[in-house]
């Protein structure tokens, strides 16, 4: 099939990619000429694992392949995808300029029948809306269809070529059936294509999103309490994690959920409610925990340092906001790093990939290191903010002949309380009894 998308973020280039994948010929549409040319050379503009490879396989094959036309993208894909960028707004609430002025554009230039896509997350009743800016512009046939994406950072591959399931919203059966022949090649296993009607697929991307914040969140107040009373949240998330109907997964309480989904798509959910007069108290709540949580380290590092953190040295591990990605938005590093600095502290820093886009956010304000001991050398502690498996099995020999101070602030978890107490270390992490 002949598809087109339209915006090369993060979703973009995955979707398109992948799609490129199973023998479609792909057109990516980006107005950021550098970024196309770039693209047009063979190099990946973000780190995901995986992708590079499939990237080289589908352009070698002619299968991908960019432009900044949008006239270009039209004329090519009878499905064109909108994966364009939905913005905080200033009041929480999602930005839809990118998607509605796209839209416009898109009924200006088309000639013949095509299937618009959403694919970026969007507002419940944005297909409307995207419909009419379209049919503003012109007297062609089209449909829109709502089909949100559910890739994770650091799996998206993996999560595009073997979704657990794919929903498409979608009220014209010529757009449905096309919908479901682009992505049979992807549920081979059984997993399900969901139609529903567009505003159901656009509030099930929320509300997954919603949720699953609302669990890790949840399991951060939990830990919390464990830490009043002298519980084990390892042992309680094993406990409950055991029962299905909670499920393992997305139960590790740590320093607050960061990314780009998840803190925007909780408070987009929570100002639609507002504007339909319904008050997601359970929403509210969890904004307002998450908030405290990131910087939840902060008052036991100043209790520890008897308030007084001024020319101490740290060293912090992890600065993405989760493993396997070089995305920092949102991280949970950078609010500490910000009110570390703040205290007068010296930080060195270390991430395997994210190093570059902190640079650019605190230039010299940081000393960027260039591997995980060289971090720690002579530091007053050791901060974990993100859980990248490199950090979970540290040389402690180094650890301890490196550091001034023995002193670990665990915002991840990583270590074995029982086994960093035998290797002679200050220990506090979340959720768990503290070693001193
Ligand atoms: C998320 C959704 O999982 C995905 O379906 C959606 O399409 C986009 O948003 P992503 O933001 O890439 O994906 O990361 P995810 O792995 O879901 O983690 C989000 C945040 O929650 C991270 O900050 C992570 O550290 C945190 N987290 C996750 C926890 O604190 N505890 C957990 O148990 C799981």
């Amino acid at each position: 099939m002949k598809i087109s998308v339209i915006g090369t973020g993060y979703v973009g280039l995955v979707t398109g990619t992948c799609l490129a994948e199973t023998g479609n010929e792909v057109l990516c549409i980006d107005i950021n000429e550098d970024k196309v040319k770039q693209m047009q050379n063979g190099v990946v503009p973000i780190y995901e694992p995986h992708l590079d490879v499939l990237f080289e396989r589908n352009i070698k094959a002619n299968r991908l392949r960019f432009s900044t036309s949008l006239k270009e993208g039209l004329d090519h894909g009878d499905i064109i995808f909108l994966a364009l960028p939905t913005p905080e707004d200033e009041d929480g609430s999602a930005d839809l300029s990118y998607v509605l002025g796209a839209a416009k554009d898109i009924g200006q230039i088309m000639d013949s029948y095509k299937v618009i896509v959403d694919k970026s997350t969007v507002p419940v009743g944005t297909a409307d809306r995207v419909r009419e800016a379209i049919a503003k512009e012109t007297t062609v046939d089209f449909d829109v269809v709502s089909n949100p994406e559910f890739l994770r950072e650091g799996f998206a591959v993996d999560d595009f070529l073997k979704p657990e399931r794919i929903v498409v919203g979608s009220s014209s059966d010529r757009a449905t059936q096309l919908m479901e022949k682009l992505y049979k090649p992807f549920v081979r296993s059984g997993n399900p294509i969901i139609i529903m009607d567009e505003k159901s697929a656009e509030l099930t991307k929320y509300a997954a999103n919603s949720f699953l914040a609302t669990k890790i969140t949840f399991m951060n107040e939990i830990a919390n309490f464990c830490e009043k009373v002298g519980a084990d949240v390892d042992k309680v998330r094993a406990g409950m994690g055991t029962d299905s109907r909670i499920g393992k997964r997305f139960l590790f309480p740590g320093i607050g959920y960061g990314g780009s989904c998840f803190p925007k798509d909780v408070k987009a959910l929570h100002k639609s409610g507002k504007e339909h007069n319904y008050d997601f108290d359970i929403l509210n709540a969890v904004i307002k925990v998450n908030d405290v949580q990131k910087k939840i380290l902060i008052p036991r590092i100043l209790s520890y340092f008897n308030n007084d953190l001024k020319g101490k040295t740290f060293a912090i591990w992890g600065l993405a906001f989760k493993p396997e990605t070089d995305d920092i938005r949102e991280a949970p590093s950078l609010y500490m790093i910000e009110e570390l600095l703040e205290h007068g502290v010296n930080l060195n820093v270390f991430d395997p990939e994210a190093m570059p886009n902190v640079k650019r956010k605190f230039g010299d304000q940081l000393n960027f290191t260039s591997d995980m001991y060289q971090a720690i050398k002579d530091v007053d502690a050791l901060i974990i903010c993100t859980e990248w498996s490199i950090f979970r099995t540290p040389d402690f020999n180094k650890l301890k002949s490196n550091m001034k101070n023995l002193v670990i602030f665990d915002g991840r978890n990583l270590y074995d309380v029982n086994d960093i107490k035998a290797e002679g270390f200050h220990y506090s992490s979340i959720g768990r009894k503290s070693i001193n």
